[in-house]
């Protein structure tokens, strides 16, 4: 795991899609692990620049997203299928139907994981996965707990995160109890990793993230036994 700080998030975003550009150039039928969260909005505005300048072809290209909550349908403007079509998919040419992203809109999300877990492991592992990084170190929805789960799975929310993410809901109760997330073991499959933490309120999970063991009470601290991942910070993540 190596450590990258850049003064500004905009410059993270530009670093983030550099790295991400290079992997589709690579490989024009990468399949792409990709994140939600306010953390890769800059990378996703750099790629979808980058296609309009006509240096991107996406055309090949399939993504697999990390989760999603249940019971939200996928045009609710807060489920992750609608920020993935809205920040990405529906601006550049990626066929929609090699677009993946669990089905929140359940009532049985455990069967939906299982379903989520087959597809992924049909595929080829992810050429890239993006990741952003909750304040209590959660990746995806892996929340912190006394166990990893490997698998895709159905994880119940912590009221840290329920909190974190009122932000984005009219009112706190309206925030999901539970979502569909890709597990440790399947994030881990991915040959290149990139965590992108931006501003103030990440500094203290960045200071986890170097300074702990691997343990399941910090699911990010997994990253450390990845040999090709990036952590992306600006200065203020970073703290000094
Ligand atoms: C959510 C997502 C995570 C994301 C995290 C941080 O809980 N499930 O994948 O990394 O929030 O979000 P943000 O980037 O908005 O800080």
């Amino acid at each position: 795991m190596k450590f990258l700080v850049l003064e500004t998030k905009e410059e993270v975003a530009v670093k983030a899609a550099d790295i991400v550009s290079e992997v589709i150039k690579n490989n024009p039928k990468a399949v792409l692990g990709l994140a939600t969260g306010s953390s890769p909005l800059g990378l996703y505005a750099e790629l979808v620049k980058r296609y309009k300048a006509g240096e991107l072809d996406f055309s090949g290209i399939t993504s697999v997203n990390l989760d999603e909550y249940v019971g939200l349908s996928e045009d609710h403007d807060q489920s992750y299928r609608y920020f993935m079509n809205t920040n990405l998919l529906d601006l550049v040419n990626i066929n929609k139907e090699n677009t993946h992203v669990p089905h929140g809109n359940t009532d049985n999300p455990e069967e939906e994981a299982r379903k989520y877990n087959e597809l992924l492991e049909s595929l080829p592992p992810q050429d890239i996965q993006v990741l952003g990084i909750g304040i209590n170190g959660h990746i995806g929805f892996n929340e912190p707990s006394d166990n990893l789960v490997v698998p895709t799975h159905a994880e119940n929310l912590t009221e840290n995160t329920i909190n974190a993410n009122a932000r984005f809901f009219e009112k706190v109760q309206d925030v999901p109890t539970k979502a569909i997330t890709m597990g440790v073991g399947n994030i881990m499959r991915a040959k290149k990793i990139i965590l992108i933490a931006t501003g103030e309120n990440k500094r203290e999970a960045m200071r986890r993230l170097r300074d702990e063991y691997v343990s399941a009470n910090n699911p990010s601290s997994v990253l450390k036994l990845h040999d090709d991942t990036i952590i992306l910070m600006d200065r203020a993540a970073y703290g000094e």
